[in-house]
């Protein structure tokens, strides 16, 4: 028996393996700048956020037909089956597409079409997050957001993420006022490489229920004490941490103390295809350096039931799945 995950931050766009990339290139006749894998491959070595976006967002060219955001996605839901994944909270980046001509139509509803079969196929529920780019204009945002309301793809939540530094949550509160005005989950990227008081503002600015990354709240003890007593979950990504620089190496990690200083911190993969692995590769690494064992596994599985927009009745379902798993385990 696997243990059974949930995965709350993963960027459908940063689950685009080199493989398919150059599949989708050929498919859709689209020249690459890389010659061969080893080329692309040699691209990843980031020296922070901004570095990983620049190839993140050049890569997204060989999207283009409502197919291929269907690839896509259930390339990531296979992929998240055999590492135990039962339910994902997806983010989606709309501007990433429409801004080089791509339709959101075309885009959100070929990642809804893989969403709309993977309970069947793969034994996973879904929940899909609308994320915006704060490095773009708040009323791109909202216009985006009028035309997914207005459409016929439904969505669970909605997010902000891309270049953190210079972009605070404060400039996209009429966005998640109206998201939140139209019964839709909240949660921002905030801490990641941007300081606590962008952790303050998506909480009391944008109402978030979930903080993505927020690892930079461990500077500021109030905010700790905040996040503590309203159990506010950190959705906490360590291979995405090491590889974009916000954290030296992974034995330099804190989710270990995040946990002791009583977090709500659960693991995810952000962007697996870029970052070294997918979330059991995130937890088997954590294990090894930390010694987690089945306890603090479980504890982290747990965290993530929690932290997700599951029913009460759908977290308790998988949680006794986990006690399952902790059972059999030494
Ligand atoms: N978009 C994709 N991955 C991201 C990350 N780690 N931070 C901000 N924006 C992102
Ligand atoms: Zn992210």
């Amino acid at each position: 028996m696997k243990l059974p995950l949930v995965e709350l931050h993963l960027h459908i766009e940063g689950t685009l393996e080199p493989e398919l990339l150059f599949e989708l290139a050929a498919r859709n006749a689209v020249t690459l700048p890389w010659a061969s894998l080893a080329e692309l491959r040699a691209q990843y070595d980031f020296t922070d956020l901004q570095s990983f976006l620049n190839l993140y967002y050049r890569a997204l060219d060989v999207l283009r037909e409502r197919i291929d955001f269907t690839d896509l996605t259930r390339a990531y839901l296979a992929r998240a089956r055999t590492a135990g994944v039962r339910h994902a909270e997806i983010f989606f980046d709309p501007q990433a597409h429409t801004s080089r001509g791509v339709p959101l139509h075309t885009a959100l509803a070929g990642v809804r079409d893989a969403l709309d079969g993977a309970v069947k196929d793969w034994g996973i529920s879904t929940k899909l997050i609308v994320t915006f780019l704060r490095d773009r204009p708040a009323a791109e945002a909202l216009q985006i957001l009028r035309e997914i309301l207005a459409g016929g793809v439904p969505i669970d939540g909605i997010g902000l993420d891309s270049a953190e530094v210079g972009y605070p949550p404060e400039l996209f509160t009429e966005v998640f006022a109206l998201a939140r005005a139209h019964g839709l989950r909240l949660v921002a990227h905030a801490g990641e490489e941007g300081p606590p008081d962008y952790v303050w503002q998506a909480l009391d600015l944008l109402g978030v229920e979930r903080v993505d990354h927020g690892i930079r709240s461990l500077e500021d003890e109030a905010l700790l004490d905040r996040l503590v007593r309203d159990r506010i979950p950190l959705t906490v990504c360590p291979f995405s941490n090491v590889r974009l620089r916000v954290i030296d190496t992974l034995a330099d990690h804190p989710i270990v103390r995040m946990l002791d200083r009583g977090l709500l911190v659960c693991v995810n993969s952000d962007d697996p295809a870029y970052f070294g692995g997918y979330i059991d590769d995130n937890l088997a690494a954590l294990d090894t350096e930390f010694g987690l064992g089945p306890d603090r596994l479980a504890l982290l599985a747990r965290n993530g039931i929690e932290a997700s927009f599951l029913t009460l009745g759908e977290k308790a379902a998988l949680a006794a799945e986990v006690d399952a798993w902790r059972s059999l385990q030494p």
